[in-house]
């Protein structure tokens, strides 16, 4: 039976060993997929060792997705200009190939599953991190009009501007403040990509940003709301949406990569959500 994993520390409260079943057997296929909690000395010969075998695929998630991209021998384009990986699997020729699904699991939880188009928006993303890196060509593909990335360290956004201008091109703005320089108008989309909700935290958002019209997604996902999505509720937004369908998603296209099967998202996004609960 074909094997696959997650590999992280910690990787305990990980999701996606039930994502991958519920895909599994819907799609009626013969796999396993387990969480290993992996130490970071041990984390390249663990990747080697498990592909070399039954392995045929796996998930990368904190704090080894950089690490992933660095052993990937071959890059999709968006893992190579990510500079972090979250899918690996091993080609005819043996090689370890990489992938980064975050970015295009963002993009369908937004599009197909919620309805927002992103073609001409005007996008406001929060944080400069790992997790912003991945979905800033996706973003850009998907034909965003404005992309405004704000941070708390302000030269962290700026560097991801740079970074990114080329793959932009010049029909989109795209432009890099801290928190109180956001311009200040009401925006289509706001994507948290900060870890501060983690901490119960928030950035200091000014209010204007928000209309009513305004999509607020935490890239985050949790239980009870999160303290972004609870702060766009209150400041009017259309919706404040968490970051589970997002999970599932990059979970779908990492198993579409595997498999060559497009699982059905929405009943497990439903029965996560019911877990959760
Ligand atoms: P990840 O891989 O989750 O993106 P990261 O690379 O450490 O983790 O990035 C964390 C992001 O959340 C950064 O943008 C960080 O801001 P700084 O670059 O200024 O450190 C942001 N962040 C974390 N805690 C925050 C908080 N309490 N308020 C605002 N921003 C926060």
């Amino acid at each position: 039976i074909d094997q696959y994993a997650v590999f992280g520390n910690p990787v305990a409260h990980s999701q996606s060993p039930f994502i991958h079943a519920c895909f599994a057997r819907q799609q009626q296929q013969s796999m396993h997929y387990v969480a290993t909690q992996i130490d970071p000395e041990s984390f390249a010969q663990q990747v080697d060792a498990f592909l070399q075998g039954q392995g045929k695929g796996l998930n990368i998630t904190v704090p080894f997705k950089e690490l992933a991209w660095q052993l990937a021998e071959v890059k999709t384009p968006r893992a190579a200009l990510a500079g972090a990986v979250n899918t690996l699997w091993r080609d005819e020729q043996g090689r370890i190939c990489g992938d980064n699904t975050d970015g295009l699991g963002l993009i369908n939880d937004l599009t197909q599953n919620l309805g927002c188009s992103l073609k001409g928006a005007s996008v406001l993303l929060l944080g400069a991190g790992g997790a912003v890196r991945g979905v800033i060509q996706p973003l850009l593909e998907a034909g965003c009009s404005e992309l405004i990335i704000a941070n708390r360290t302000p030269e962290k956004a700026q560097q991801l501007v740079q970074h990114f201008a080329e793959t932009a091109g010049a029909a989109v703005t795209l432009h890099a403040c801290g928190y109180s320089e956001i311009p200040a108008k009401a925006y289509d989309v706001i994507i948290n990509g900060t870890s501060a909700s983690l901490q119960g935290d928030l950035p200091p958002l000014p209010e204007a940003i928000v209309g009513a019209h305004s999509l607020c997604y935490d890239m985050m996902y949790s239980a009870t709301q999160t303290p972004f999505c609870h702060w766009a509720s209150r400041q009017g937004a259309a919706r404040a949406v968490d970051g589970l369908g997002m999970l599932v998603e990059q979970a779908a296209e990492a198993f579409f990569r595997w498999r060559e099967r497009r699982p059905d998202t929405a009943p497990v996004i439903a029965m996560l959500r019911q877990s959760l609960a």
